[in-house]
């Protein structure tokens, strides 16, 4: 099941992956990892058309499967929708919520995706809600009120530490490169953790993504409060993929893990 204590690594793939090299990928990750010490959990988050085929394989070596968005809806006349329960019926115990591809490119507002993350943890589903700032509210100096408000308006009543994880993305991070400090990184996470427990009195574990590689993983995992990472096109790569978790594995302290508690 779900193991919270952990650093957390979540491979992304977005819309990517067809099911012949998919199954591959992921059959080579799993004899990686095997006979490995379990260190670190490890989910993939591949396009909801793979994931029947995935699922067997991911049960085999251990590694969590989830989802890249679902349906605030339970079923019914919503073409195109995903919902909870069917994600769950695939194999999935986790969902990525409120991506900024998808809060950008299909204007998911908040609030959607605060319905969204209810209707997650009514399946039985670990939402991983993603917050983080354009690089345009960054110039402009209002990052801290744009994560303030989207952690308010995003986060279910529903959500507690074992059913919610948050993921701080910088939008301008993600897909160039580019990362902020790790000081910056730190800060944000304090801010992010501090506000979760004035706002719902509940701690979280935060994620941080944009731009995670082998190459920055471990100095990512060392900052507080970073309990794991949201690796997108890195997560495409078996080398890369692998050293992202290598270094959680060997990163891991239980003060360095982004826990709160
Ligand atoms: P990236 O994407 O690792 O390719 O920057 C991260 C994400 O979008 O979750």
């Amino acid at each position: 099941m779900v193991n919270t204590s952990l650093p957390f690594i979540a491979g992304n793939w977005k819309m990517n992956g067809l099911k012949v090299p998919a199954m591959e990928l992921v059959t080579a990750l799993g004899a990686a990892l095997t006979n490995q010490p379990k260190e670190c959990e490890v989910a993939i988050f591949p396009p909801a058309t793979l994931l029947i085929s995935l699922m067997n394989i991911c049960k085999q070596y251990g590694i969590q499967l989830g989802g890249q968005d679902c349906s605030s809806e339970e079923k019914g006349a919503f073409t195109g929708d995903i919902s909870a329960a069917m994600l769950k019926d695939a194999g999935c115990n986790y969902v990525i919520l409120g991506h900024s591809e998808r809060r950008c490119l299909h204007l998911e507002t908040s609030t959607t995706i605060r319905d969204k993350a209810a209707a997650a943890h009514r399946a039985g589903l670990v939402t991983i809600i993603c917050v983080g700032e354009t690089q345009e509210q960054r110039e402009k100096g209002q990052a801290l009120a744009v994560i303030h408000q989207q952690l308010v308006e995003s986060i279910p009543l529903s959500a507690i530490y074992e059913n919610s994880i948050i993921a701080y993305e910088p939008v301008w991070a993600i897909g160039t490169g580019k990362t902020p400090t790790l000081e910056e990184i730190r800060d944000t996470h304090h801010f992010i953790a501090d506000n979760a427990l004035k706002q719902f009195e509940k701690p979280f574990r935060i994620l941080y993504g944009g731009s995670v590689k082998a190459a920055n993983a471990k100095d990512l995992l060392l900052v507080p409060q970073v309990g794991g990472l949201l690796v997108g096109g890195a997560s495409l790569e078996k080398g890369e993929f692998l050293g992202i978790i290598e270094a959680a594995r060997s990163s891991s302290s239980p003060r360095r893990r982004g826990s709160i508690r």
